[in-house]
């Protein structure tokens, strides 16, 4: 999957939401999305999933134009886990079987995280939902979008073990603010105002671009 110079503006008269972004997500690997809020993640998760074309450049998947892929076809690409999960007031069970209503239990219940009731869910526990409707449609393709809100540490490293399983075999983009996410990418794309500021390996960066140690530093 590969971002080639794309710029997109929500509306004619708004500046450029993003541009000049060119990344490559290799099969099987993992990008993430990092930056200060509004730099662009989200803007980029949504062209992937074609919520809307590039204003210029082009998005591939497969070595195909977006353009080109009938929405039914990205879909069936795509699983994608968003930055705000909706549910319905329905069991944990139904709630996943809703990314696929002829799933079988057992499909259900690998999954899901382990059988839990309730109808106040905390964020943790919804993101593990979102991840386990992404799951069981099968798509090759993962796109997260992390939420923001702070998780506590028990739930951040199980949506974390969550992801790692989502991950596993996919080509994954996700949108990452925790050093523990980032740190497990293969490569991480650094966004400010949308536009990139450096691309490389967590390590990498952490070493040579000052603005990526002020993004950590600032716990975002
Ligand atoms: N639907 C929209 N209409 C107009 N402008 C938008 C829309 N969505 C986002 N923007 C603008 O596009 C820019 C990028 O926003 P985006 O949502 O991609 O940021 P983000 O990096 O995902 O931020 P966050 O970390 O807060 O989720 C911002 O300037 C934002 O205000
Ligand atoms: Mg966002």
């Amino acid at each position: 999957m590969a971002f080639e110079d794309v710029h997109f503006r929500y509306a004619p008269d708004l500046p450029d939401a993003v541009s000049h972004v060119t990344f490559m997500v290799p099969a099987d690997s993992t990008v993430a999305l990092a930056g200060h809020s509004g730099a662009g993640k989200t803007t980029c998760a949504s062209l992937l999933l074609r919520h809307w074309d590039p204003t210029g450049g082009t998005v591939r998947i497969g070595g195909h134009p977006l353009r080109t892929l009938p929405l039914t076809r990205i879909r069936q690409l795509i699983a994608a886990v968003p930055q705000e999960t909706y549910l319905f007031n329905l069991s944990i069970r139904d709630n996943i079987r809703l990314a696929r209503p002829d799933a079988t239990d057992t499909e259900v219940e690998d999954a899901a995280p382990a059988g839990e009731r309730g109808t106040h869910l905390s964020g943790g526990q919804r993101q593990r939902i979102a991840i386990a409707r992404a799951l069981l449609t099968g798509a090759p393709i993962l796109v997260l979008d992390e939420a923001v809100s702070s998780l506590d540490a028990e739930s951040e490293a199980e949506v974390d073990r969550a992801m790692r399983t989502a991950r596993t075999g996919r080509t994954t983009l996700i949108v990452a603010h925790p050093p523990s996410t980032l740190r497990t990418a293969d490569t991480v794309v650094l966004l400010e105002e949308g536009r990139i500021v450096d691309t490389g390996p967590h390590d990498k960066l952490l070493a040579r671009c000052p603005a990526y140690r002020r993004l950590l530093n600032e716990g975002a």
